[in-house]
């Protein structure tokens, strides 16, 4: 089958290439041109056809399918994965519609494809966008491979609650870094050049603020103020479409009364107006159709023309277009210029992408087991999204160790660790941390597995005993808790974030056992964790790690290497308190500054403002369970010698502000040194921090370095209730930190005309 490769001259090499010619006129050069003298030979049929896109139909490929490919009434196809039937698709499109335009096909492909990488959340704790950028490199190369074009991702939604599944999609709570993983994972995906076999176009979703959704509840509705919108949801966004990012998918949701996928403010003047996107927009899976339920369209005619209007370029299974944009050009309700230009910018992909040369699938080789340079790339990853929560001392565990018991429904199970939305990695390859430890370990270790539990969610107590036996006989025991895959992506929100089925009463057995526990919890998102913490002597955040997770956890545990990730999303201590992030807002009655009684020390029948009348809970009062920004190392780390290279920054001036850090520990490691603003005094309120910046270093024991960062008045404004960004004179206070509760203060003076 795979003699496709070979290059070779037959007659449908030859009839490629004849009907290739037609479509690429002389003197054409960019693909905007080639686009738009493709287009003039359109019909409006055809043009139509270029905005529709099926998803497979399992099997055979049914009469009217190849009758509409034919007609030219097809653009795209998801998810088609057999290799015949992904050719014949492309032939039909090619060689037997009137034009010959190829069919661009897309993919899921979101933290990996055959070589499965940790979940988007996860990665994001490495704070290295370049680390994010290789790792969607052999993402792309591998999708590129097994003949698609096209993935749906980057995700970059700012989300501050973690109920919402598809957190685990996203780089967590702050625009700022989410803009620079968002950035890094485009470039990743498309390279320099989307002509490059190697390479796919990627797609920026969802567009916009599905990541607000009221409750946490997957879909639902998103409340979202001009300004918010600005200042947290869309920068990430600008970051994608400003690295060039081929495509923008719609969300479900809808913004402020409107669903996302009819907003003529957010799609057509917002994206393609003011951004000056160039590439095209396609809409999630039926979220046009779904603007029925919504409540926001009439019938399937009225969603064609609101999405047409407002910008959707490309409708995603659904048939609101295929079925009737016709007919509302032709009846004078959508001007065929919405048509022309949304048919260009396809067009305009389709030849970035080099299809009109090569549209074949497996354009570069048959599929074939992850490369040992894809599969070290994704244990790296592995390794640097791991965070050290929590340690009383016991990690690494002691060399001179001799017995350990591994317990736990996720110790051994290599689909689980693979993470939502894996459709292409195998269990099968994927090294599990019960393998990673017995590789690491060889027999210098005597390991007592027993699971105690089959899966996350099971609540079969039958296990306990062999679990509790197998801690008795072993010096440690580590506890491989969390989540199974399914609990966390689309929706699949929770409501109680704890550890599923009888988790917790097995960790309470073994904790009885008076072995030190090592919890290593592995999970699509935070998980309320203060409750286990009496039981443990160390918790180890690991995510759905990839592929590769096994080793990396392995060489954290042992101390073959450090841990190093830092959390990107607030960890709540409780449910309720939800939604929980840095970047909050002061009020005017900020608890930090009172007295605060707690629930349990408020006198009977107390009058009301006894109670010390500030923003927090009388149970669990204001902090969260961890920061965003936080992770401990096997070092320690100081932080000193602050020093601002001015007290003031002028227009067109630039602040330096640097901090001394020490490695005052005893192992070497890597640091997530973070820069952080507050604006105390806007004309809109300003958050209590920003993430300005953040540089990641490596110090060995005993050494200390500066580390600088440098400010300029436009990072220091914002969009205001007007929606423009203005930069704001007055005072500012400055951080530099290794999380967002903590750091060294700095102030300085912004003066006017910036
Ligand atoms: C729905 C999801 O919301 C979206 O993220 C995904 O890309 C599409 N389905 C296609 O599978």
């Amino acid at each position: 089958m795979f003699d496709r490769f070979i290059p070779r001259i037959n007659w449908r090499n030859i009839l490629a290439l004849f009907f290739a010619f037609p479509i690429l006129p002389i003197g054409a050069q960019t693909s905007e041109e080639k686009a738009d003298a493709l287009l003039k030979r359109m019909t409006l049929t055809e043009k139509i056809g270029q905005m529709v896109q099926i998803n497979d139909f399992n099997g055979e490929i049914p009469e009217h399918v190849r009758e509409a490919i034919r007609a030219g009434k097809i653009g795209s196809m998801l998810n088609e994965v057999e290799v015949e039937t992904s050719l014949e698709l492309q032939r039909l499109a090619r060689e037997e519609s009137r034009l010959g335009i190829p069919l661009i096909m897309a993919r899921d492909v979101i933290h990996g494809f055959r070589t499965v990488f940790p979940i988007p959340l996860a990665q994001a704790a490495s704070w290295e966008p370049d680390l994010i950028r290789k790792g969607a490199a052999v993402a792309a190369r591998e999708a590129a491979q097994a003949g698609y074009h096209w993935t749906f991702a980057p995700m970059m939604d700012v989300t501050r609650d973690p109920r919402w599944g598809r957190i685990a999609e996203g780089f967590g709570e702050d625009p700022f870094l989410a803009s620079q993983m968002a950035a890094a994972m485009v470039k990743g995906f498309q390279g320099d050049d989307l002509a490059d076999p190697h390479t796919i176009a990627a797609c920026a979703k969802h567009f916009v603020g599905y990541g607000a959704a009221e409750g946490g509840r997957d879909y639902d509705r998103a409340i979202i103020p001009d300004h918010m919108l600005r200042n947290v949801f869309l920068p990430p966004f600008r970051a994608a479409v400003d690295a060039g990012v081929a495509t923008v998918m719609t969300s479900f949701n809808e913004i402020n009364g409107i669903p996302a996928s009819g907003h003529v403010k957010i799609l057509r003047e917002i994206l393609k107006k003011e951004w000056g996107f160039e590439g095209f927009v396609v809409s999630d899976w039926e979220s046009t159709k779904e603007m029925i339920a919504h409540g926001y369209c009439e019938d399937m005619r009225d969603v064609a023309r609101k999405s047409a209007r407002a910008g959707v370029d490309m409708e995603m299974q659904s048939s609101a277009y295929g079925d009737h944009l016709e007919a509302l050009v032709r009846g004078g309700e959508i001007p065929e210029a919405l048509i022309d230009d949304a048919a260009r910018r396809i067009l305009k992909i389709k030849f970035d992408l080099g299809l009109f040369e090569n549209p074949s699938p497996y354009r570069i080789a048959p599929p074939r087991p992850p490369l040992a340079a894809d599969l070290a790339l994704a244990r790296e990853s592995a390794l640097k999204s791991l965070v050290l929560l929590e340690n009383s001392g016991i990690l690494p565990l002691s060399p001179s160790l001799k017995s350990l018991a591994v317990i736990g429904p996720m110790a051994d199970d290599p689909y689980e660790m693979l993470g939502t939305w894996n459709r292409d990695g195998l269990p099968e390859e994927s090294i599990t941390p019960l393998a990673g430890i017995r590789n690491l370990v060889g027999e210098s270790v005597s390991i007592h597995y027993a699971p105690g539990l089959d899966f996350s969610r099971d609540k079969n107590r039958s296990g306990f005993e062999a679990a509790v036996a197998a801690a008795q006989s072993a010096e440690v025991v580590l506890f491989f808790a969390g989540e199974e895959s399914i609990l966390s992506g689309e929706a699949h929100s929770r409501a109680y974030l704890d550890l599923p089925g009888a988790q917790n009463e097995l960790l309470e057995a073994l904790a009885a056992t008076g072995k030190p526990v090592v919890l290593i919890i592995m999970a699509g998102r935070p998980l309320v964790v203060g409750n286990l913490l009496d039981k443990t002597a160390a918790l180890l955040y690991a995510w759905h790690p990839g592929t590769m997770g096994g080793p990396a956890i392995a060489d954290v545990l042992f101390g073959k290497e450090a841990p190093s990730g830092k959390l990107t999303i607030t960890f709540p201590k409780a449910e309720g308190q939800i939604p929980v992030y840095y970047a909050h807002k002061n009020t005017g009655r900020p608890p930090h500054s009172r007295k605060l009684t707690m629930m349990d020390d408020i006198p009977r029948r107390a009058y009301q403002s006894s109670l010390g009348d500030a923003s927090r809970y009388l149970d669990i009062g204001y902090l969260p369970q961890y920061p965003f920004g936080y992770g401990l190392n096997y070092t320690r780390f100081e932080y000193g010698d602050l020093k601002l290279t001015s007290a003031v920054l002028k227009p067109g001036e630039t602040l330096t502000v640097s901090a001394t850090i020490r490695n005052s520990g005893k192992r070497d490691g890597a640091e997530i040194v973070q820069l952080y603003i507050r604006d105390l005094v806007g004309s809109l309120t300003r958050p209590v921090r920003e993430l300005k910046g953040f540089q990641k270093i490596n110090l060995k024991a005993g050494e200390s370095r500066q580390v600088s960062f440098e400010l300029r008045p436009a990072q220091l404004g914002f969009y205001n209730g007007d929606e423009q960004y203005v930069v704001e004179p007055g005072r500012f206070q400055v951080w530099i930190a290794p999380d967002a509760q903590s750091g060294l203060m700095g102030e300085f003076e912004l003066l006017p005309g910036s």
